[in-house]
């Protein structure tokens, strides 16, 4: 499992709000391999934590938009690769069976922080001079 801690702030409450509850979409799905659901159940987890990323994405990348962010076209491909490995994923899940499962929830997990930790804290500069809090 993921535990939300401090150090995952990027100090935005909104952005914050939605990384929690990506954290515990994400945990859900850990929780299903745990629990040997069947992989048409993960498969169905891994598409709504799919949905949520993009919605969330989109909170991020109006806001760069907006704020005329200068890294918006990478942080956008990051993003934009993130659905499209997990696309491919899910394409292969069924095939894959659990020892798929097992890598695809070790990449979420390390994706996530990463990205929190690198990529998404270097925009609280420049939302947080244009006001967010
Ligand atoms: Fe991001």
């Amino acid at each position: 499992m993921i535990e939300w801690n401090e150090e995952y702030s990027v100090g935005i409450s909104i952005i914050d709000d939605e990384h929690q509850e990506f954290i515990k979409i994400i945990n859900g799905v850990l929780a299903a391999k745990l629990l040997n659901s069947s992989l048409d159940k993960i498969e169905e987890l891994l598409t709504e934590m799919k949905d949520y990323a993009w919605n969330h994405f989109m909170t991020e990348e109006s806001y760069m938009i907006e704020f005329k962010y200068p890294e918006y076209q990478y942080h956008k491909e990051e993003h934009f690769n993130f659905i499209h490995r997990v696309n491919s994923y899910c394409d292969r899940l069924l095939s894959g069976g659990y020892q798929l499962a097992k890598e695809i929830l070790e990449f979420l997990k390390q994706w996530l922080v990463k990205h929190i930790h690198g990529t998404d804290k270097k925009y609280i500069e420049c939302f947080v001079r244009n006001g967010l809090k």
